[in-house]
């Protein structure tokens, strides 16, 4: 989608974009007795996300609900995608959206335009055989009336933050056959190539080498070998402790020997989504240059049976020096995750670690679709990433960590058990990472299950990947780490 600025509106067909919070808007009135006929007509009532359409001189003015708070928080953003979802295949090529009488700052205007790539991003590559009527027209969009430094806003702020969560929506979207822990690491490193993101990636050997046993048994059921894929931004004060995001990326999860029934089995390929996240995180910042140290990390599997798979009841031993006892091969997550910390604890001793996982069924029995589930041991980052959800529109509600969930791991054999009782178990999951967080690091784990894929479409993405985590890390850097 091309995205333009301007004082005036473009001469011309082009369909117009109205803001309104009712029939009585000005920018209802400005336009005519016809208009406002024509809204009436269709019960348009301006609440927000609401849309009505009417024809004026042979000319589409798609009218958009903003509702009477639709000038503040997100809602500069959706009044851009509500016109891009209307517009995106309606045969018109290209659009203005006017902001006159809003009383937008430059940022809520950039915002606008925000909303409007990100609605617009489809990702067609398989659909050869899409009919005329299936394929967008849309091509540009420019937002009118705007103050000035709106687009300078837009191309400092919200375009990286666009490009970021387009890579994590494709790697979440391509299938395994074409994303496996290998190709996630091209795909990532050409897509990085230039940003001044430093690239390291560890094959199998090399962390064979540093005892990431339980990662590593993940793996071992896959001719796709595994990978790490460590991106490093410096862009902070030299010395300054770096913050660490790691990502679960399980480029598909069968469950391995403990293997998932076949119904809906093909929604493993978003097994990758917190690496994902991480690997468009990365992005985003290194576009906007933000001031900040930070160090991604994505642990690439791929979770298989087979002839070599892990089997349950076997042991690994982790780079912590703990030892795991592998009751169900499919609580995979929290084993690839238990040893990226260790890695990055090890190497990068960061201040504060944040990792992202599709990691379990049960926080979608919690939290539905709508909250990804926050996991802390420390109550100020937790308020801080409470908070950045809200603004960021990637929603946390917080759960609990406690000792007698820990307990519920505790294995006979092992230090402890990959698996606690089905009651509670995004719980036990996250007491399980939680065991491999050294020294007093501050941590939080998502558990964003219920949020990497969508089968609703939203004022901001449409069915699919939704690139859910990106928006909250790259705030997270600017609000937590830049300020
Ligand atoms: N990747 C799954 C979790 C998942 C389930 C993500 C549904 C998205 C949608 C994870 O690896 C898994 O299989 N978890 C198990 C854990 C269980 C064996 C303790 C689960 O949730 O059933
Ligand atoms: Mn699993
Ligand atoms: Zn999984």
């Amino acid at each position: 989608m091309q995205i333009r600025f301007s004082d005036r509106l473009p001469d011309g067909d082009q369909a117009r974009v109205l803001p309104a919070s009712g029939v009585e808007a000005d920018s209802i009135q400005a336009v005519g007795a016809g208009l406002r006929e024509a809204l009436e007509r269709q019960r348009f009532d301006g609440e927000a996300g609401s849309s009505a359409e009417h024809f004026v001189e042979g000319r589409r003015i798609l009218v958009v609900g903003v509702g009477k708070n639709g000038t503040k928080d997100d809602g500069p953003e959706k009044l851009g995608g509500n016109a891009v979802a209307r517009l995106l295949t309606s045969g018109e090529k290209s659009a203005a959206i006017d902001l006159a009488g809003l009383g937008y700052d430059a940022d809520a205007a950039a915002k606008v335009a925000l909303g409007v790539a990100l609605r617009s991003w489809r990702y067609d590559r398989y659909r050869t055989k899409l009919k005329d009527k299936q394929k967008p027209t849309l091509e540009e969009v420019t937002i009118v009336g705007g103050p000035s430094g709106a687009e300078e806003r837009y191309r400092a702020r919200w375009a990286p933050v666009f490009e970021g969560v387009s890579l994590t929506r494709e790697l979440v979207t391509e299938p395994a056959n074409i994303i496996y822990p290998q190709t996630f690491v091209d795909r990532v490193s050409k897509s990085l190539d230039g940003s001044g993101v430093e690239v390291e990636v560890l094959d199998g050997a090399a962390m064979e080498k540093l005892g990431m046993g339980a990662l590593l048994g993940v793996a071992q059921g896959s001719v796709r070998e595994a990978r790490l894929l460590v991106l490093r931004w410096n862009g902070g004060q030299e010395g300054v402790q770096p913050t660490a995001f790691v990502g679960k990326g399980v480029t598909f999860d069968t469950g391995g020997i403990s293997i998932k029934p076949a119904a809906g089995m093909e929604a493993m390929k978003w097994d990758m989504g917190g690496a994902g996240a991480v690997a468009g995180t990365m992005k985003v910042i290194a576009l906007r240059k933000a001031k900040a140290n930070v160090v991604g990390i994505c642990g690439l599997v791929e979770n298989m049976p087979g002839g070599n798979a892990q089997r349950p009841g076997d042991v690994v031993t982790t780079m912590s020096g703990q030892t795991v006892e592998v009751i169900n091969t499919d609580a995979e997550g929290r084993l690839v995750l238990a040893d990226a910390i260790t890695y990055v604890t090890r190497n990068y001793q960061p201040g504060t670690i944040i990792d992202l996982a599709t990691l379990t069924g049960a926080i979608l029995i919690s939290l539905g679709h709508e909250w990804a589930g926050l996991f802390s041991n420390n109550d100020e980052l937790a308020a801080t990433l409470l908070k950045i959800g809200g603004v960021s529109g990637d929603k946390l509600w917080r759960m609990p960590l406690a000792e007698p969930f820990d307990r519920l791991i505790d294995s006979p054999i092992a230090d402890m058990k990959n698996v606690g009782p089905r009651e509670g178990g995004s719980i036990t999951a996250a007491q399980f990472i939680q065991r491999f967080v050294e020294n007093g690091t501050k941590w939080a784990h998502i558990d964003m299950a219920g949020k990497a894929w969508t089968d609703k479409a939203s004022p901001t993405y449409d069915k699919g990947a939704t690139g859910f985590g990106v928006r909250l890390l790259d705030q997270y850097v600017e609000d937590a780490l830049e300020a």
